[in-house]
């Protein structure tokens, strides 16, 4: 009688700490892995409406992007947030700021907006200059040898060398929706057609993704050894050269834009938030 009455007990607590137990993991367990690592998904921010053109500056971690000020006239303005401490700033001096790349060297934020490109120094006084093409309106920028922008809305690729603005030779005949370069130097584009890489300094594009119309495609960007991640609406791919294809990292939705930090880690952006991916500490995931 005794005994059955504790084997009943135990049952009952056995059972107890497996649903306690399932319900732990479940909601502990919601994160990514990549690589056979497991990370946590950190939400540093909420709120906000389409944060686009992600870019950390890998030394300081502070994460660059624009976001929608007024949704029914479009007015974006790039804001900063610091990974560590989850710090909040819009950055003032640059009207309609949309795009963003940092020249990891000389820790220079350059800001595309409708009215040019804009060079925002915060190593020295925290002030935005106009650095090229006054007036004109940037879709997107990328600094690598030099700086290169694709101007609105001819979707022409352009570069900057010593102040002289001229279009880029190599990809002359191609409306370009997003751009980068990779360590190799090797140049990833898309297009309405599609994703393609294509050697630096030549015209021979390698196919690696058919797109519907370039949509699906919202950001091109390098992780800290540079090589080339592709932002997708629906998660973020890292290209293969082996089998010039794209593979899959992260499943997400609605995605806008993505970009990596100073330690090789990803952050996102979705409708609202920035969700940072860090290296978790549970085990049982
Ligand atoms: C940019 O162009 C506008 C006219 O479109 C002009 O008023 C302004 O002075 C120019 N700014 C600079 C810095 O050249
Ligand atoms: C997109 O780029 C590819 C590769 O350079 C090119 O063959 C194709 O014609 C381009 N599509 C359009 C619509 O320009």
């Amino acid at each position: 009688m005794r005994k059955s009455v504790i084997m009943k007990l135990y049952i009952f607590l056995s059972c107890i700490v497996l649903i306690h137990g399932a319900a732990i993991s479940d909601e502990e367990c919601d994160g990514v892995t990549i690589d056979g690592i497991y990370y946590d998904k950190e939400v540093l921010k909420t709120d906000l409406d389409h944060p686009y053109s992600l870019v950390v500056d890998f030394d300081s971690n502070v994460l660059y992007f624009s976001h929608n000020l007024h949704e029914t006239d479009n007015i974006y303005n790039t804001a900063k947030i610091n990974l560590h401490t989850k710090d909040f700033a819009e950055l003032d001096g640059v009207k309609n700021g949309f795009a963003q790349t940092v020249d990891q060297i000389n820790h220079v934020l350059y800001i595309g907006s409708s009215k040019g490109i804009f060079k925002y120094d915060y190593t020295d006084d925290n002030t935005a200059k106009l650095f090229a093409v006054n007036d004109t309106d940037i879709w997107d920028l990328y600094i690598n040898d030099v700086l290169y922008y694709i101007e609105y809305p001819s979707q022409f690729l352009y570069t900057v060398k010593n102040g002289q603005t001229e279009r880029f030779k190599d990809l002359e005949e191609i409306k370009v929706g997003h751009f980068a370069i990779d360590d190799e130097e090797d140049m990833f584009y898309s297009n309405v057609t599609g994703l393609y890489s294509q050697k630096k300094n030549t015209k021979d594009s390698v196919h690696y993704k058919d797109l519907n119309d370039g949509d699906d495609i919202v950001g091109i960007r390098t992780d800290v050894n540079g090589k080339v991640y592709i932002c997708g609406t629906d998660g973020i791919y890292k290209v293969n050269k082996d089998t010039t294809s794209v593979e899959k990292v992260v499943n997400a939705e609605n995605v806008f834009g993505c970009a990596f930090d100073g330690n090789n880690n990803i952050v996102y952006a979705d409708t609202t938030s920035l969700i940072h991916l860090k290296p978790s500490n549970n085990k049982n995931c």
